[in-house]
């Protein structure tokens, strides 16, 4: 008989997990203490945009195998149990806050069934796993608990959940590796690289991968700003080192930095603990990306500042984008977002476009302006702010877009779009790390 499946948290990661895991045809019960989210989920309705994700959630609910509940009895009967609840950085430190991790585990220990697979997927500070093993143990010992970091980006959730790139397990027995194998058949049968890992490793992956990413950003924003004191290209610099294949292109796009829910604050959380660990030397660097990534929103503003005579009062701002990145609704931690907010602070009279993130924006910051439609954003601009790279932005026609504003200034704080086209319409166009 097939494993029936639990997912605690129904979350980014959740919500995605629980609906992939249901079209691999598994039986999925999706538990989250919060009412609305599960009431929403129940309808088929996903709480916040990612692409494909609603198509799939209700195809599955329709076929009878994925269930939602706020009932954490509902777990009982099930083999394996997925935590996928959120670790977000804490309010007072730099560390992430286990209070969701730990809960969820407290919640479904008594009740799970003998024989049954506790499996962490939420990103967690080195050692969370041994210890959690370990309560599990003191509270029921007939289960075992192992680790299964997640590598999904969001845009993709659903593509990256279903074919990820690599699946890696930290286990303690060979049982647990045979049931997640069992999970995570088709995946196999893909030939989807499989790697064992003791548990502090498998967290460790994790971490280091977000790590390594956000390096590889900074990295380039740090090109960026040689580039721009030199009066060089970062475009061009990032082409050229990217065909070295052990370099590689990918996460070379200069602009205003990373964002959103993980890399920031998983930087963060990982330097926290490596402190814990007496290993702070080795992560001192990750304090330097971190600072590069915050530099490159205060470059922009720079540029803001330079372009507008130093004077912001009363100017028309429009900002092309709000969500930490394209195809998502995601504003945590959003580059886009703050440097709305600071330059608004800063006395300019800030109207916002997004195509899908307004309301989540104007939730956190409901004195900003925002706009349904990129053209009335643009009325009467004295600049534009580029600042997420949504296909929509990219296909605009500087021509058109020139005819609605009052003076042609833009900031591609992306490096997305086509300077050339933007020049040749009579634009002033800048860009982070180009001669402006
Ligand atoms: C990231 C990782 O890419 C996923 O593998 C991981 O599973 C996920 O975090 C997580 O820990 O859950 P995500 O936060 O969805 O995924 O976003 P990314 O695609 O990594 O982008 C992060 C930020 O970097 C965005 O703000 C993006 O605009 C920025 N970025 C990305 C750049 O500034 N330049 C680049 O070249 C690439």
């Amino acid at each position: 008989m097939k494993l029936r499946v639990s997912v605690i948290g129904t979350g980014y990661l959740g919500a995605t997990h629980a609906a992939c895991m249901s079209s691999m045809g598994f039986e999925v019960i999706g538990v989250d203490i919060d009412p609305n989210k599960i009431e929403l989920l129940s309808q088929g309705k996903v709480p916040f945009y990612e692409p494909g994700l609603e198509e799939l959630l209700q195809q599955e609910i329709a076929s009878g195998r994925l269930t939602f509940s706020t009932d954490f009895q509902a777990i009982k009967d099930c083999d394996v149990h997925f935590i996928c609840v959120g670790t977000p950085q804490s309010t007072n430190s730099l560390a992430a806050d286990m209070k969701y991790v730990d809960a969820a585990l407290e919640s479904i220990a008594p009740i799970c069934k003998p024989g049954s697979l506790v499996v962490g997927k939420s990103t967690v500070p080195v050692g969370t796993a041994a210890r959690l093993r370990s309560k599990l143990l003191e509270i029921n010992s007939e289960v075992d608990l192992a680790w299964n970091p997640e590598f999904l980006r969001e845009g993709f959730a659903v593509e990256d959940t279903l074919h990820p790139n690599r699946l890696v397990v930290g286990v303690t027995s060979d049982a647990a590796e045979t049931k997640l194998k069992e999970i995570y058949q088709k995946n196999l049968a893909e030939n989807t690289p499989w790697v064992r890992a003791d548990l502090p490793t498998s967290e460790l992956v994790k971490v280091a991968a977000n790590s390594f990413l956000a390096t590889k950003i900074s990295f380039i924003n740090a090109m960026a700003e040689v580039c721009e004191a030199a009066g060089g290209d970062v475009t061009v610099l990032a082409k050229a080192i990217g065909y070295d294949p052990r370099i590689g292109s990918r996460f070379l796009q200069a602009g205003i930095g990373f964002g959103g829910g993980c890399l920031p604050k998983d930087i963060r959380a990982f330097m926290a603990r490596a402190g814990e660990l007496g290993a702070d030397q080795a992560l001192e660097f990750l304090r330097e990306i971190d600072s590069i990534n915050l530099r490159a929103r205060q470059r922009v503003i720079e540029l803001v500042r330079k372009d507008l005579s130093d004077n912001l009062t009363g100017k028309k701002v429009t900002v092309l984008g709000a969500a930490f990145k394209p195809d998502s609704d995601d504003v945590r931690d959003s580059p886009a977002l703050d440097i709305a907010v600071q330059i608004a602070a800063a006395g300019a009279l800030v109207t916002i476009h997004d195509p899908k993130a307004i309301e989540p924006a104007k939730k956190r910051f409901p004195a900003l302006g925002f706009e349904e439609s990129v053209e009335s954003a643009l009325k009467g601009a004295e600049l534009v702010l580029h600042l997420t790279e949504w296909k929509q932005y990219r296909e605009l026609d500087p021509v058109k877009v020139k005819s609605l504003v009052s003076s042609p200034i833009i900031i591609d704080g992306r490096n997305a779009l086509d300077r050339e086209a933007w020049v040749a319409a009579g634009w002033k166009f800048r860009a982070l790390g180009r001669a402006n």
